[in-house]
Formats: C-alpha cells, sequence, structure tokens
C-alpha cells in the first residue's frame, strides 16, 4: 500500500502532515467501533508506517465529537463461537501490539469515549492525550465478557492492580480528570487542542535521534516482558547506540555547542 491509495480505505480517514500520520477512525455512527473492517485497514496503514520513511511518528483519533473509539463491535459478537472468539482476542492482541512494538512513536489524541477496545487501543499507543469530555472505561462484563485485545494486561501495567481490576470489575468509567490522576493518560487538554497538542508532542520527539526515540520504545517495553531482562536489554541497546552515525552527531553537536541534524 502506498500514502496516494489510503483514500480507498472505507473505515479510516488518514493524513500526513509534517512527517506525521494521523488515522482517524470513521465510524462516527457507530462510535468508531472496531468491526473487522477497520482491524483489516489498520494492519494496511500499519503496513505503511513500517515502510514509509516519510512518517516519522502517527496520532490515531476518532471521527466527530463523541467518541475516541467506543469499542469492538458488538454486533460481530453474536456469531462467534469459543475457538472464533479466542481468534478475534488474538487478532486484536497483534494488531494493538505492532501499535505498542512499533519503533515510531504512537500517540492516541482521546476525543470521546474510549471503551472497552478504544481504551485498549489508547492504551497500546505510546502515549495520550485525552480531551476534557473523554471518558474511559472497559464495561465488558456488563456484557458478561472481560476485555481481550490486552486490556487486562496494559490497564494493569499503567494503573496498578487496585485500580485496574476495579475499573474492569465495575465497569465504571473514568473521566479524563480521574484517568490523568490514576496515570492512564499524560495530558489533558480541551477538544480544540488536542491534535495539536499531540502533534507538537510529536514534533518534539522526531526532531530527537530516530534510532534512540525506537531504542527507548524498546528498552521500556521489555520492562513488561516475561523471560526478558530489562536491565540487560537496556544495556544491549545503550551499546547499539554508540555504532550509530545518529549518536556520533548528538554527541559531536553537543561538544561543537550547536544543534544535532538527525534527519
Ligand atoms: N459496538 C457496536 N455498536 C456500537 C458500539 C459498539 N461497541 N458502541 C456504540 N454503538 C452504536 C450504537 O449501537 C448506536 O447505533 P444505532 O444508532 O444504529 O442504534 C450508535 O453507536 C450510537 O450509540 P448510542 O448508544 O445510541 O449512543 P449514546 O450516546 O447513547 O451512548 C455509549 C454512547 C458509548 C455510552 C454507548 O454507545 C455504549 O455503551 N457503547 C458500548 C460500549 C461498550 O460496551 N464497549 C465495549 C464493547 S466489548
Amino acid at each position: 500500500m502506498e500514502l496516494n491509495t489510503l483514500h480507498s480505505l472505507s473505515t479510516l480517514l488518514v493524513s500526513l502532515q509534517q512527517s506525521i500520520l494521523t488515522i482517524t477512525i470513521n465510524r462516527p455512527d457507530k462510535m468508531n467501533a472496531l468491526n473487522r473492517t477497520v482491524f483489516q485497514e489498520l494492519e494496511k496503514v500499519l503496513d505503511l508506517v513500517d515502510e514509509d520513511k516519510q512518517i516519522r511518528a502517527v496520532v490515531i483519533t476518532g471521527a466527530g465529537n463523541k467518541a475516541f473509539v467506543a469499542g469492538a463491535d458488538i454486533s460481530e459478537f453474536t456469531s462467534l463461537d469459543q475457538t472464533a472468539a479466542k481468534q478475534l482476542a488474538r487478532h486484536g492482541q497483534l494488531v494493538f501490539e505492532r501499535i505498542e512494538k512499533n519503533s515510531k512513536p504512537f500517540v492516541a489524541a482521546v476525543n470521546g469515549f474510549a471503551l472497552g477496545g478504544g481504551c485498549e487501543l489508547a492504551m497500546a499507543c505510546h502515549i495520550r492525550i485525552a480531551v476534557e469530555q473523554a471518558k474511559f472505561g472497559q464495561p465488558e462484563v456488563n456484557l458478561g465478557l472481560i476485555p481481550g485485545y490486552g486490556g487486562t494486561q496494559r490497564l494493569t501495567q499503567l494503573v496498578g492492580k487496585g485500580k485496574a481490576l476495579e475499573l474492569m470489575m465495575s465497569g465504571n468509567m473514568l473521566t479524563a480528570t480521574e484517568a490523568l490522576q490514576w496515570g492512564l493518560v499524560n495530558h489533558v487538554c480541551s477538544a480544540e487542542e488536542v491534535i495539536e497538542k499531540a502533534c507538537q508532542l510529536l514534533a518534539t520527539i522526531t526532531a530527537k535521534g530516530p534510532g534512540a526515540v525506537s531504542r527507548v520504545i524498546t528498552a521500556v517495553n521489555a520492562s513488561f516482558e516475561k523471560g526478558i531482562d530489562g536491565y540487560s536489554e537496556e544495556v544491549r541497546l545503550f551499546g547499539e547506540c554508540f555504532g550509530t552515525d545518529e549518536m556520533k552527531e548528538g554527541v559531536s553537536a553537543f561538544l561543537e555547542k550547536r544543534k544535532p541534524n538527525f534527519n
């Protein structure tokens, strides 16, 4: 897939500005719920993010002013047996893992309800910025379900066991202010500001060494991977930096009292 073919997508709007790709989940009449097509198209766009050097960072948001994403599309659940449900969850997990482990930074600009799979999508991103009206929750228990796209794990990592259990067992929603207090989001701002704030933050990040930014992501993720020693991973990645042009440029620029040029 190439950038100029992205207008053919039916559930996502995609635009590239100043190296930042904005992906808008575009099913506003269904609160941007994640159906099969959204996942298929998201995978195509993630292929492009991996391949296209013009793309340095990604913002994910939802269309309209009510929802970021109000979860998996519940209407697709009625036809699933246990095996198909497991496949659905595993597939969702794999797609979200591609975001979490991406070498390029992802920011979720949470412009409204982030429920169920929507909260899970936001949590898979590296950073979350929420509008004041945003609401967060894992309401799956209301449906006799549990989160299936990594929510039980990532929510626990982000807010701790007690708070994660409370949110997932009660199905309660958090306001943006509460999400900020809980450590679920990094920033709260007005709806008018959210995309701008996400892009500003990403402009700061993309001005740094891209290899170093990507190694920060890998090292932090290592902290949560079973069977991997995060400290050893940090040593490995720190050492790797010393073999890069980027590090030579960064250190030389500092010593020569000039700004580094990583591009
Ligand atoms: N899956 C499929 N459709 C969804 C959806 C979802 N997760 N969330 C919302 N929709 C649909 C509604 O069915 C409705 O469709 P319709 O107009 O064809 O009837 C439309 O989006 C608007 O939603 P509605 O419930 O009328 O809006 P609201 O403002 O009253 O409530 C929410 C908004 C987000 C609180 C409510 O839609 C909701 O609770 N959604 C489900 C959240 C959830 O349980 N997510 C976890 C799924 S595992």
